[in-house]
């Protein structure tokens, strides 16, 4: 048999797991879901949901495909026969989902990119950019492009380039804190991040952190599952979870604090949605020396960030086409690429000519969202902790995250959450969910 192919260092493991992990899901949409649900409120829930939930959901998957060698789907068959394999199926339909808006905002950033190099500034009204019927739809076109490509041609040098352009995301990032905070009226900004209210304490405010945990961490899309497989049995488990999850943490919250002292600072709405970061920090640019330059750096950075992200998205998808239907590799990453791209067309319309079409109340790009994040996702990390939990057995997996020598100190406390208080809270969340998606829907009649 082939020897399945193992991370040449820990170092180039981690940073692919935290290259997929940190993406558009912590520049762009963690700061526009703190924004629509009330700041610190959001923030709190987002840190415990994490540490009980996207954690030890972290941990599960990762020690499942170490302990199968497989991929998702084939890693649960092998497990649980055809009912367990639902499980991975249901992550494949996630990314496939995912990718086709998040090509949407990718396209957005190169057009972000253009402008800058070419008029040293940025569109200059956002909203009605994107409610523009072509341009937007031809960058998005664009990023699916590239995304394409680089799959098709592999992911050779990524893990190079990500040694520099990660830490330079980091570095840009704290660039931009510094001119946030000193903007004058900064302190609003901050005191709706970290001062405790009850401000905006809703379901769906709650219903929101669930999803976008799992969407950060990359959670219940057999991501991490196949990385796993890769990896070394004298690799640490929950301790690379727990790092990895504490940098994209991070870089959200960094992200968050560079943009909300600027947006109270220029008066902005912090709830506008997924525009937010977009006209946000051009104000911010504006007001550094050299801006149009750090603009132009920061966007490229965030281009690097999302574009690791949507190759592995892709990869999700494409890699379950190879294993299960014996395509090809370039066969499965252009067909599969071009369906994807043609379904993010109906999201960037949704900003423009689609933005009065209602489905359940919701237009086009907020529902896949909605069906991303709060159905699929949670569902996945659902039926996975009682797949581990209760029928396979959590013992064989300390088992196998306990070989070479590795101690799991928590093991107790891992072994609760993923029987009892993660399945229990994702259940309540998600009924929680329902209950308002089904007022949203009345509130449309
Ligand atoms: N976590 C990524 C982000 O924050 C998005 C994402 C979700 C993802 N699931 C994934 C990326 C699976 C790669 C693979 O942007």
């Amino acid at each position: 048999m082939e020897k399945r192919s193992q991370w040449a260092s820990s170092l180039g493991f981690l940073l692919a797991t935290a290259g997929a992990a940190i993406g558009l899901g912590n520049l762009w949409k963690f700061p526009y879901l703190m924004g629509r649900n009330g700041g610190f409120t959001f923030l709190i829930i987002y840190l415990i949901f994490v540490v009980v939930l996207g954690i030890p959901v972290m941990i599960t998957e990762m020690a499942v495909g170490r302990s199968t060698q497989k991929s998702a789907v084939a890693a649960y068959h092998k497990l649980g026969g055809k009912k367990a394999a639902v499980i991975g199926v249901l992550g494949v339909l996630a990314a496939f989902l995912i990718l086709s808006y998040y090509s949407v905002i990718g396209g957005w950033i190169i057009k972000y990119i253009v402008s800058y190099a070419t008029t040293l500034s940025a569109p200059a009204d956002f909203a009605a950019y994107t409610a523009q019927t072509w341009e937007p739809i031809l960058w998005h076109l664009v990023f699916m492009a590239m995304t394409i490509v680089i799959c098709y041609v592999g992911t050779k040098g990524i893990e190079k380039v990500s040694k520099v352009m990660m830490p330079g995301l980091f570095i840009l990032l704290l660039v931009l804190i510094v001119r946030s905070v000193t903007l004058p009226g900064a302190e609003k900004g901050l005191a709706f991040i970290f001062q405790p209210s009850g401000e905006g304490l809703t379901f769906s405010a709650i219903n929101a952190a669930l999803g976008q945990v799992f969407y950060s961490l990359s959670l219940a899309m057999g991501i991490t599952l196949t990385y796993g497989s890769y990896l070394h049995k004298k690799e640490n488990i929950p301790g690379n979870c727990a790092k990895i999850a504490g940098m994209d943490t991070m870089a959200a919250v960094m992200a968050g604090v560079a943009i909300f002292p600027a947006v109270f600072s220029f008066g902005l709405e912090p709830t506008q949605g997924p525009v937010l970061i977009f006209d946000t920090l051009p104000q911010v640019f504006a007001n550094i020396p050299a801006g149009s330059a750090f603009a132009i750096l920061f966007f490229v950075l965030m281009l690097f960030a999302a574009v690791t992200s949507s190759i592995a998205l892709l990869e999700c998808v494409s890699s379950f086409a190879m294993d299960n239907f014996h395509w090809s590799r370039r066969k499965a990453t252009v067909i599969l690429g071009v369906l994807i791209a043609l379904l993010g067309i109906p999201s960037s319309l949704s900003f423009g000519v689609l933005s009065d079409l209602s489905i359940l109340g919701y237009n086009f790009f907020d529902f896949i969202c909605m069906i991303t994040d709060n159905i699929l996702l949670p569902l996945g990390g659902l039926l996975m902790c009682i797949f581990v939990g209760w029928v396979w057995g959590p013992k064989m997996l300390v088992e196998e995250i306990e070989s070479e020598g590795v101690k799991f100190r928590l093991k107790k406390a891992w072994i609760w959450c993923i029987r009892l208080v993660t399945p229990v809270l994702i259940a309540v969340v998600m009924i929680g969910g329902f209950v308002s998606i089904y007022q949203v829907v009345i509130g449309a009649r």
